[in-house]
Parts: structure tokens; C-alpha cells; sequence
């Protein structure tokens, strides 16, 4: 660890981790002990602490909350078999949350204010790692500006956060999705690339009509032709189509997933054939009808692999092979719990 910027600590008079039922844990909605806090003062981080769990007071000119200035990632921490917290790829993480910070004209992050302020306060709340079957602390790393101005341009002032969660799956079954070919989630030389707060925003109220004609999520196409298929919901998707696992290449429409590279990374290992390049619609449509998509599933932080049950696409719907049967995604899945967990060797240093 680098030890070059103090960090001050604040402990909670009481822990709340008592209140916790550790059996039945939602996402994201039950946050550990304490949280991590840096801020930018137009020249340099700086007043680094850890400080109990509590409400920010903001300024309503806060031009965050205006202008959407903000980015954040997602990443997860575990308990490995022999009881050590262990996070996975925190530095991928951290690069990630500097290109978003750079797209969105915020200034960058050190790497020991995130990894010495993530390791503390891992080391405080270290109870709060669950070790049930498909649980984790959720960790929320973010930056965003705190300029009290509501002129528009980028803010001076910046304030960097981390808090967790422990979590259970993100989605309790496999999700049904439809193909969405009028909104879009990101264009060309839009800031799809980013893990920036207003992509969230935007896409709510397109997936909030598709949950209305009953599906959980949807999957984006791209922007000019709606005829190639870029991601599910807040992931990355891939499909298995003879034999073949196929997805599409990251861009500046794609977020770089983690996970997506994490599978790939596998995938190639195991010498599977997979396919990096633009998917069209029509490809998942015709290989669906004849019997050869074989699995489709999403992945990213918060749902790890998220299989995919049911696609629509104009008006029909259709079913995919039951998740039993689908020997790709379920080997993959088991593999990245076992290097989360100790229990097989973590070749790429994935592990911190
Ligand atoms: C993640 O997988 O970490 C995400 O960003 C999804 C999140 C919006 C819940």
C-alpha cells in the first residue's frame, strides 16, 4: 500500500451490521457501517476519511444534481474459503472510473486515494462481507462535481465516495428481454463508453416500458440503424450460437465490462471459439427460430451472469434452452466463483 496521503478515521459510535438478516439480503438497498470520502479542490485531492454512513448535505445548486456530472463504478468484494475479504480486479475498476472521469471532464483519481481508501474501509467493515452462496459486498466507488454554480461548464470542485453493500443475486430469476429498436442507450461519440450517472437515467424510461409489456429488461440496439445488437439492460450480452460464443466489440458505444472481459478472458483459455464483431438482430432472430442460440445471458458486476430466457423482438417471443442445459455460461460462472474464491488458481492476478 502506498502511504502517501494520511487518511483520518472516524468510527460509528455503533455498529448497525446486528440489524442485518444475512439470509435474505436485497440489493443495494442495506449499506455497510461506514463510507470512504476525498475531495478535489480545483488542484489536488485532498482531506481523505472515513467517516460513519450518513446523508451528504448538498447546496440545491449542486451542478451534479443539475447537470449530471458524475460517474461511478461497481465492483464486488468476497470471502474466499479461507475466510480472507478478497475484491475482484479493483484496478480495472479504478481505470475504468478515470476514462468515465475523462469523457466527462473531471479530473483524474490517484490510484492510492482509490485503493488505500477502498482497503481501509474494507478493513473496518470487513464483517459485512457476506459468505452465502451468490452474495458479496456490492462496492460503489464515485466521483461527482460539487461547483455550487448553475452556469454550465465543468465544475472545479469534486467529491470523491465509497460506500458498500452486501448483496444477494441481482436478479432471482432468469430475466426475459426485448429488443428494443427505437430508443437508444448510446451513440457514436456519445459517452455510452462511460460509467456516467445520466446513461442510467436515460435509459430508464425506455426499460420502463418494456417492463410494462413484461419483460424485465431490454437490449440495445445501435442508434442509426437499430439493426445490431449492443447490450442488456446495464451489461454486456453475448450469445452461444453453434457452438460459438459470440459478442459485440467494445467501442465507444460499449462499456468496457469487466466481467465481459473476464468471460472472454476464459473463454479463450479454454480455446471455445468466440467472436468479437457486430451481432445483427436478424442473426439472434434466425438462429432462435432454427434451434441454434443456445444460450444468451448478460454480464456485468452487479448480476455476474444473468442468463436470458425469452427474447422479443416485433411482437413475438421467444424461448431459449432451459439454464440447465446450457453448458457455456454455466461452466463460466462456476469458474469465476471458484478464482473469487480461492478454490482454483487466479491465472491473470485477478484477485486483489
Ligand atoms: C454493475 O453491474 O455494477 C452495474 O453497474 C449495474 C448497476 C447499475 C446496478
Amino acid at each position: 500500500m502506498v502511504d502517501t496521503l494520511p487518511i483520518d478515521i472516524t468510527r460509528a459510535k455503533q455498529s448497525r451490521i446486528t440489524e442485518v438478516d444475512f439470509s435474505n439480503i436485497p440489493f443495494g438497498r442495506v449499506f455497510s457501517d461506514h463510507m470512504f470520502v476525498a475531495d478535489y479542490d480545483g488542484t489536488a485531492w485532498t482531506n481523505l476519511r472515513i467517516v460513519p454512513y450518513q446523508p451528504l448535505q448538498l447546496s440545491p445548486a449542486n451542478s451534479a444534481l443539475h447537470y449530471g456530472q458524475s460517474v461511478f463504478e461497481g465492483m464486488k468484494a468476497y470471502k474466499n474459503t479461507a475466510g480472507e475479504v478478497v475484491v475482484f480486479r479493483p484496478l480495472d475498476n479504478f481505470h475504468r472510473l478515470n476514462r468515465s472521469a475523462e469523457r466527462m471532464c473531471m479530473p483524474p483519481l490517484p490510484e492510492e486515494v482509490f485503493m488505500n481508501g477502498l482497503m481501509e474501509l474494507l478493513k473496518l467493515d470487513n464483517q459485512w462481507v457476506p459468505d452465502g452462496e451468490n452474495t458479496a459486498l456490492y462496492i460503489r466507488p464515485f466521483i461527482f462535481a460539487t461547483d455550487n454554480y448553475i452556469g454550465i461548464r465543468a465544475s472545479d470542485t469534486y467529491t470523491f465516495m465509497i460506500f458498500t453493500c452486501p448483496v444477494g443475486a441481482y436478479y432471482s430469476e432468469p430475466v426475459r428481454v426485448k429488443i428494443e429498436t427505437h430508443y437508444s442507450r448510446a451513440t457514436e461519440g456519445g459517452t455510452g463508453a462511460a460509467k456516467a450517472a445520466g446513461n442510467y437515467a436515460a435509459s430508464l424510461y425506455p426499460a420502463r416500458r418494456a417492463q410494462q409489456q413484461g419483460y424485465h429488461q431490454l437490449v440495445w440496439t445501435d442508434s442509426k440503424t437499430h439493426q445490431y445488437i449492443e447490450e442488456s439492460g446495464t451489461m454486456n450480452v453475448m450469445f452461444v450460437i453453434d457452438g460459438k460464443l459470440i459478442t459485440t466489440p467494445l467501442s465507444d458505444t460499449i462499456l468496457a465490462g469487466i466481467t465481459r472481459d473476464s468471460v472472454l478472458t476464459l473463454a479463450r483459455e479454454w480455446g471455445y471459439p468466440v467472436e468479437e464483431r457486430r451481432i445483427a438482430v436478424s442473426e439472434v432472430i434466425a438462429a432462435a427460430k432454427e434451434g441454434r442460440l443456445q444460450e444468451a445471458f448478460g454480464t456485468g458486476t452487479a448480476a455476474t451472469i444473468a442468463q436470458i430466457i425469452q427474447i422479443g423482438h416485433e411482437e413475438q417471443d421467444y424461448m431459449l434452452p432451459p439454464i440447465a442445459e446450457r453448458k457455456f455460461s454455466n461452466r463460466v460462472f462456476k469458474a469465476l466463483n471458484d478464482i473469487k474464491s480461492g478454490q482454483a488458481e487466479d491465472k491473470w492476478n485477478w484477485v486483489y
